[in-house]
C-alpha cells in the first residue's frame, strides 16, 4: 500500500526508514518531509501539515492506504479523524483523544479519576490566587502553562519569587498566549527521567522499550532545556519490575479510562515518567512519538512497523506479538551554535556519506538541499544514532558517527547515556 507520512523531523526520518523497511509499503510520501527522508520517500511541498482538507485531498489522490502522524500539531487539529471521515486510515489518536497532551489539565483529571501515579497539583485559571497558593506552599514547583507551548511550557520553581514570576510570565504577560489561560501547579518530583512510548489499539496496550531522553543542552544536565539533545534504549532505569508496574498501574487505566470517557485512544502513547522513590510517576502523556525517543527505538523494533500500525488502526493488536532486539542504540543530536536560542542557518554539512558508511544511522532534523549541498535550518540539525551490543558499543558508534560530520557552530553534548553508563558499570 501506499503510505503517507506527515512531519519533517528526526523523528519522522525515523518514522519513514522503519516504515520503509516493511514488504506492505509500497510508495511512502511525506509531507513536507525533509533532505534526509527524501533518500527514501516522494517529499510533497505545498501542503500545510495544518490544513486537514488539503492533507485528504492529497491522500486521496495517491491512493494512500495509512497515514503516519509525527507531530502533535496536526493530531489536536483532528487530522485522524479527517483521514477516518474520508475512508482512509491514519495511526494517531483523535482529536479528542489527543487532548490527553493537548490540555495538561485535561491529562490531571485523567490521572487524578482513574487514579494513575502522578505529582500532586492544583489548576488555576486567576493570577491572584495562584500567587497566593505559592506563598502559602513555599516548595519547589513545576509550573506548566496548561495548552501545547512547543515544549516550552514549563519552568521549574525553587523558590517564592520564581513562582510568582513563571505565573506571571504565562499568566500576565501570556508568553504562551491562550496556552497559559490556565495553568498547573504541580509538586516538584525527584528522581531519574524514563520515556515509555506504547502501541495501543485502544484496548490492547504494548509497551515498547524504555529510554531517556537528555532535554537540557550542556554536559552534566546544564543549561537550557532543549527538544531533546540525545537518549539512549534500553534504559536500565527501567528495570522489568518498574516496565510491569507502569503497564499496570500507568498505561492500562489510561487506556481503559480515554474509552470509558468515550474517547478511545490509538496510536502511540508517549508517557513521560519521573522513577520516584514511590516508585514511577507520571511527569507529562504525549499524543505521538517522542523526538529524538522514536531514533533509538525503532532500530530495536523487530518486526514490522506498518502492520503493528494497522493493526493499531483495525483494533486488532491483541493478535500480535512485538519483538525487539538485545542490543542498544544510542541518538547523539548535532545542533547549531546558539539552540535553544537564536542560531545562524544555511551552514553547508559534510561528511553525512562517510558517517552512513561507517555504520551511523544518521537522521536529518533541520536540513535542506540547497544548491546540490545539504546545509542545516534548525536548532537540532541531525540525530546520529549508533548501535550495538549494549549501550557503551553504541555510545561509542554514535560518537564516531559524530566525529565524521562537520557544520559551522556545531555542537553537542558529549555525555549521551551517562547515567545508563554509571548503573551498568
Ligand atoms: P514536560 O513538558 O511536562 O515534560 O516538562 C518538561 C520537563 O520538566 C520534564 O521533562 C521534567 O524534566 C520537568 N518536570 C516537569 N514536571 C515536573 C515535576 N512535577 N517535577 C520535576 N520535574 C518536572
Ligand atoms: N523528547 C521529548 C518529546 O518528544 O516530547
Amino acid at each position: 500500500m501506499n503510505i503517507l507520512l506527515i512531519g519533517s523531523g528526526g523523528r519522522e526520518h525515523a518514522l519513514a526508514w522503519k516504515i520503509k523497511e516493511s514488504p506492505l509499503a509500497d510508495k511512502l510520501y511525506a509531507v513536507p518531509g525533509n533532505p534526509g527522508i527524501a533518500e527514501i520517500a516522494e517529499c510533497v511541498s505545498g501542503v500545510d501539515i495544518e490544513d486537514n482538507d488539503a492533507l485528504v485531498k492529497l491522500a486521496k489522490e495517491k491512493d494512500i492506504g495509512l497515514v503516519v502522524v509525527g507531530p502533535e500539531v496536526p493530531l489536536m487539529n483532528g487530522i485522524v479523524d479527517a483521514m477516518t471521515a474520508a475512508g482512509i486510515k491514519a495511526f494517531g489518536p483523535t482529536k479528542e483523544a489527543a487532548e490527553l497532551e493537548g490540555s495538561k489539565v485535561y491529562a490531571k483529571v485523567i490521572m487524578r479519576r482513574y487514579k494513575i501515579p502522578t505529582a500532586r497539583s492544583e489548576v488555576f485559571g486567576d493570577l491572584s490566587r495562584a500567587h497566593v497558593y505559592v506563598r502559602q506552599m513555599r516548595t519547589p514547583f513545576a509550573i506548566k502553562a496548561d495548552g501545547l507551548a512547543a515544549g516550552k511550557g514549563v519552568i521549574l520553581t525553587q523558590t517564592v519569587d520564581e513562582a510568582v514570576a513563571a505565573l506571571d510570565l504565562m499568566m500576565k504577560e501570556k508568553a504562551f498566549g491562550d496556552a497559559g489561560n490556565r495553568v498547573v501547579i504541580e509538586e516538584f518530583m525527584e528522581g531519574e527521567e524514563a520515556s515509555v512510548l506504547a502501541f495501543t489499539d485502544g484496548e490492547t496496550i504494548i509497551p515498547m522499550v524504555a529510554s531517556q531522553d537528555h532535554k537540557r543542552a550542556h554536559d552534566g544536565d546544564e543549561g537550557p532545556n532543549t527538544g531533546g539533545m540525545g537518549t539512549y534504549a534500553p534504559a536500565p532505569v527501567m528495570t522489568p519490575e518498574r516496565m510491569a508496574e507502569v503497564t499496570e498501574k500507568i498505561l492500562k487505566p489510561v487506556i481503559a479510562g480515554m474509552k470509558q470517557e468515550g474517547r478511545p485512544y490509538k496510536g502511540c502513547l508517549y508517557a513521560g515518567l519521573m522513577i520516584t522513590k514511590q516508585g514511577p510517576k507520571v511527569v507529562e502523556f504525549n499524543a505521538r512519538f517522542g523526538d529524538p525517543e522514536t531514533q533509538v527505538v525503532l532500530p530495536l523494533l523487530k518486526g514490522d512497523l506498518v502492520e503493528i500500525m494497522l493493526a493499531c488502526v483495525d483494533g486488532t493488536l491483541a493478535d500480535k506479538t512485538i519483538e525487539w532486539s538485545d542490543g542498544a542504540a544510542v541518538c547523539v543530536v548535532m545542533a547549531s551554535g546558539g539552540y535553544p536560542g537564536s542560531y545562524e542557518k544555511g551552514k553547508e554539512i559534510t561528511g553525512l556519506n562517510a558517517a552512513k558508511a561507517a555504520g551511523s544511522l544518521v537522521f536529518h532534523a533541520g536540513t535542506k538541499a540547497q544548491d546540490g549541498k545539504i546545509v542545516t535550518s534548525g536548532g537540532r540539525v541531525l540525530g546520529v544514532v549508533g548501535q550495538g551490543a549494549d549501550i557503551k558499543s553504541a555510545v561509542a558508534k554514535a560518537y564516531e558517527g559524530v566525529d565524521t560530520i562537520h557544520f559551522d557552530g556545531e555542537f553537542h553534548r558529549h555525555d549521551i547515556a551517562h547515567r545508563a553508563l554509571a548503573r551498568l558499570s
